[in-house]
């Protein structure tokens, strides 16, 4: 079966063509980085009209680069949250208007259940059940997934995201936004040990995160310091060590309270290469596998959302409830809430 799959959710317009036999077709991604960058956040009635321009381009671009035509593909998943309503409404809508006209089923598919699926696109690829660490702009989750539909929330950020922490603490950096992958540039010319910033929560007995009091310690020892660019990269290393070791402290607690030895790593802040690092090194100290989607499929895209449309397609008794025409879209929405039996 061939799956177009749709990703709208905040900034970045992702399409994907997964087959069910053969695996990922195409991909095509178009990221409005750029366009908000100029505004230090994502504007959401920007992200509308940005994704509205690009979407039919770059279903015509998966399609040619698989060599398919639009009557090739015989079932849709878009994105139906959470997210921003504006930008999911366009996924939303293209999907259920061709999944009419096509008549195909269409599947809205949750955002992190997406992201937490897609290192099954890379080989060798974990088997389930596994521990996945969900660190995204929006999200910092430990979840335990025992197969598709099947997860179950061991803990979660009580407030700020990783990603978010990191693009705040960028921000006070001076670096542009996102400032994830920037931070994580700069802190490779940071020194170790000059600044200790606190690692929160590490000893809550919990699987619970909390990233915003860093980003205020941050703060504090910016205002304290007489600011240089070498100073500012030892502060980056700081903050980033600081997170590092709190996701991979948790991570690993999270394995061992499951008996499970294989850890999945999703969202875009799993692209951070000091994280990979300190986590290949623990994990594999208590025999522990690190399973990471590839670097392009890190980041929001549409072939995770392809893949996970495939995964709840072939599970699913009967696919003809499916195409209805009509569709909603979730800006707030909870994965237990998708859980099947
Ligand atoms: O998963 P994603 O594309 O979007 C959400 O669904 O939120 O993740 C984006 C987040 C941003 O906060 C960005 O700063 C962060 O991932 N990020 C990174 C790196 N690359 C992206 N954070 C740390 N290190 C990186 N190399
Ligand atoms: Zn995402």
């Amino acid at each position: 079966m061939i799956i177009l799959g749709i990703e709208t959710s905040c900034d970045e317009t992702g399409i994907a063509l997964y087959d069910t036999e053969r695996g990922l077709l195409s991909h095509a991604l178009y990221s409005q980085i750029e366009m908000h960058s100029e505004y230090g956040g994502v504007v959401p009635e920007l992200a509308s009209r940005d994704h509205i321009r690009r979407i039919l381009p770059l279903i015509k671009q998966a399609l040619d680069s698989a060599q398919c035509r639009l009557s090739d593909i015989e079932a849709l998943a878009y994105t139906q949250g959470p997210g921003l309503a504006g930008a999911l409404l366009v996924g939303a809508s293209i999907g259920a208007a061709l999944s009419f006209v096509l008549k195909i089923p269409a599947l809205g598919i949750h955002h992190l259940e997406g992201h937490l699926l897609s290192p099954l696109l890379s080989t060798p690829s974990p088997q389930f059940p596994f521990i996945a660490l969900l660190v995204s702009g929006g999200h910092t989750q430990l979840m335990q997934v025992d197969g598709v539909g099947q997860y179950r929330l061991m803990g979660e950020t009580v407030d700020d995201a990783a990603g978010e922490a990191f693009d705040k603490t960028a921000k006070l950096l001076g670096l542009g936004y996102p400032g994830g992958a920037a931070l994580s540039k700069l802190a490779e010319k940071g020194r170790l040990g000059q600044f200790n910033l606190p690692c929160p929560m590490i000893n809550s007995g919990d699987l619970n995160f909390s990233f915003s009091g860093l980003k205020t310690a941050v703060l504090t020892l910016i205002n304290r310091q007489e600011m240089n660019p070498q100073v500012c990269a030892d502060i980056a290393l700081a903050f980033q060590e600081a997170v590092v070791t709190v996701l991979t402290k948790k991570s690993l607690t999270a394995l061992s309270n499951s008996g499970l030895h294989q850890l999945v790593v999703a969202g875009g802040v799993g692209a951070n290469q000091r994280l990979r690092q300190h986590l290949a090194k623990k994990a594999a100290s208590i025999g522990a596998t690190v399973f990471y989607p590839q670097l392009e499929f890190c980041t929001d895209n549409g072939a995770m959302i392809a893949l996970a449309g495939a995964l709840r397609m072939q599970a699913a008794d009967k696919l003809d409830d499916l195409s209805t025409g009509s569709f909603t879209v979730r800006a707030r929405w909870d994965l237990s809430q998708t859980m099947q039996d």
